[in-house]
C-alpha cells in the first residue's frame, strides 16, 4: 500500500494519535501545523512514515503551497483529516471580535480551504476520503465559556454535509467525528474539581483517549466505511446521546 494521508494539527494531542493510527494502517502520513519544533520531532520519531509540514490552515496561499508540495512529493491525497482547532475561553461579552474571528479563521476557514484544496486533487483520482474533527460543543453549545468555539464547530459540520453532497458524485466520502473531554494538553490544564466535574457528567465515568478518536477516524477512511458520508459521529461517552 502507498496511500497518502494528510493530517491538520498533526503533531500533538488528537492530531497525533489520528496521524500514528494512519500509520500503523498503512499509510505515509503528511502532518501540517503551526508548531514547527513538535513537527519535526515527530518527523523524526517516525522516519519514512510521517512527514512534516508547516502550515497555517487559515492561509490560503500556506494551504495551496502545502498542497501543491504533497502532490509534487507523492502524487496523490487520499485521506484528509481536518483536526486544527483552537478555542479561545471567554465570556460572550468580553470576547474580543478579534478573538472570534481567529477562532472562526482556524476550525472554519481552515478547513474550509484544505477540503478545496484536496479536493481537486482526488477529484482527479475518483476517490478520497475526508474526515473534519467537530465537538460535541457543535451540538450543544459551548459549555466551557468560549462563544466562537461551539459556533464554529456547528459551521465545521455544515460544510461537512456541504462537501459530502458536493464529493459524493466523485466517489469521495466526508464525515465528521465530534469529541468531548479527551484528555490531551488542554485537558491537563483544568483544575482538580473541574477534571472531577467533567468526568462525572459522563456517563461512562473517564475521560477520552485521543486513541478514541483515531479508531473512529480510522473506521471512517476503511472499506467497511465506503457508504457512509455526510455523518457526523459521536465520541464523547455519552455525554451527549442524540
Ligand atoms: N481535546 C478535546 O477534548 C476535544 C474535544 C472536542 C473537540 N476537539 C477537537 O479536536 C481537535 C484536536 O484537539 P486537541 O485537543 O488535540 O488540540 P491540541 O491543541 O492539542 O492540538 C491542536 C493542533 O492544531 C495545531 N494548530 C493550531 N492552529 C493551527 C493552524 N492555524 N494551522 C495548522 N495547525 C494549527 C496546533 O499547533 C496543535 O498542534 C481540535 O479541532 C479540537 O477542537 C478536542
Amino acid at each position: 500500500m502507498n496511500k497518502i494521508a494528510v493530517v491538520t494539527g498533526g503533531v500533538a494531542g488528537i492530531g497525533e494519535a489520528i496521524a500514528l493510527g494512519l500509520v500503523e494502517d498503512g499509510y505515509k502520513v503528511v502532518v501540517c501545523d503551526v508548531n514547527r519544533e513538535r513537527g519535526q520531532a515527530v518527523q523524526e520519531r517516525y522516519p519514512g512514515k510521517v512527514f512534516f509540514k508547516e502550515c497555517n490552515v487559515a492561509e490560503e496561499d500556506s494551504v495551496r503551497r502545502l498542497i501543491q508540495e504533497v502532490v509534487d512529493a507523492f502524487g496523490r491525497i487520499d485521506v484528509l483529516v481536518n483536526n486544527a482547532g483552537i478555542i479561545r475561553r471567554r465570556a460572550g461579552e468580553e470576547i474580543s471580535t478579534a478573538d472570534w474571528d481567529v477562532v472562526f479563521a482556524v476550525n472554519v476557514r481552515g478547513a474550509f480551504l484544505m477540503c478545496k484544496y484536496a479536493a481537486e486533487v482526488m477529484k482527479q483520482a475518483g476517490s478520497g476520503r475526508i474526515v473534519n474533527i467537530s465537538s460535541v460543543a457543535a451540538k450543544m453549545g459551548d459549555i466551557t465559556s468560549a462563544p466562537g468555539y461551539g459556533p464554529s464547530k456547528a459551521a465545521m459540520d455544515g460544510l461537512t454535509k456541504t462537501f459530502a453532497r458536493e464529493l459524493a458524485p466523485y466517489g469521495i466520502t466526508v464525515n465528521g467525528v465530534a469529541p468531548h473531554a479527551i484528555e490531551t494538553d488542554m485537558s491537563a490544564q483544568w483544575s482538580p474539581e473541574r477534571r472531577a466535574a467533567i468526568i462525572e457528567a459522563i456517563p461512562l465515568k473517564r475521560l477520552g483517549q485521543p486513541r478514541h478518536v483515531a479508531a473512529c477516524v480510522r473506521f471512517l477512511v476503511s472499506e467497511g466505511a465506503d457508504f457512509i458520508t455526510g455523518e457526523i459521529i459521536d465520541v464523547n461517552g455519552g455525554f451527549l446521546m442524540d
